[in-house]
């Protein structure tokens, strides 16, 4: 039985990608830049949705490896049309906290705009550190309730939005980065347009 995020995810497939248009772009293209990912190297994204952020990167490195996943298979039916030139990118309807990786599988994983749905981060973290390479690294954006807009945003949606996990405030995010045991080399929170407030970390293996 699908959960309300996957129910919520599968009937906004269709729009999602004009409703965000420029959140995408501007979020995604900040984490491009800020992942700087090279063009070997294997990248898996967790709660991919509709392929967006595999659409910029293979605009720019077209032989990129990259395998997507996200429990909404209406999103993944996008990002698979988006994406069926490449053959060397693939998508996969998972949970992020089962992956159906062996360990030491990816040397990048992404995670932009999810954290803050997942039922069990610990799980979905752990699950990332153990199909990362040794010296992989994991980069994950998302909203923060350091910024005055997400923690209303976080009540209102507590209350309306049966989807809605919480938000975190960037030391929690932290707290869960070092309690499953990764490093983080690099931080940052910043506001997107007036309001919105995001924070990103890139974190290693201890
Ligand atoms: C706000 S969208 C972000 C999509 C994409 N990363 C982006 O930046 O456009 C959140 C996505 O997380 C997915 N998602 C949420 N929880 C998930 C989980 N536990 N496992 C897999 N996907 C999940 C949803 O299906 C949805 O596609």
């Amino acid at each position: 039985m699908n959960n309300p995020v996957q129910n919520q995810y599968n009937q906004l497939a269709k729009f999602y990608d004009s409703r965000w248009k420029d959140y995408l772009h501007n979020t995604l293209t900040f984490l491009k830049d800020w992942s700087n990912i090279s063009p070997e190297e294997t990248v898996l994204d967790i709660a991919c949705g509709t392929g967006e952020f595999e659409k910029l990167i293979l605009n720019e490195s077209p032989t990129q490896h990259i395998v997507g996943i996200d429990f909404s298979e209406k999103m993944l039916e996008i990002a698979k049309d988006k994406c069926k030139n490449y053959s060397q990118v693939s998508f996969q309807v998972k949970s992020a906290d089962n992956l159906p990786f062996a360990d030491s599988s990816f040397d990048v994983i992404i995670c932009a705009s999810s954290f803050h749905y997942f039922d069990h981060p610990s799980a979905v973290l752990e699950e990332m550190r153990r199909v990362l390479k040794p010296n992989g690294k994991v980069i994950i954006l998302d909203w923060c309730k350091d910024f005055l807009f997400c923690q209303i945003l976080d009540i209102f949606l507590k209350i309306f939005d049966p989807a809605h996990q919480q938000c975190y405030t960037q030391k929690e995010f932290h707290d869960f980065l070092k309690n499953a045991n990764f490093v983080i080399s690099r931080s940052s929170t910043m506001r997107f347009g007036l309001s919105w407030g995001l924070m990103v970390a890139t974190c290693n293996k201890n």
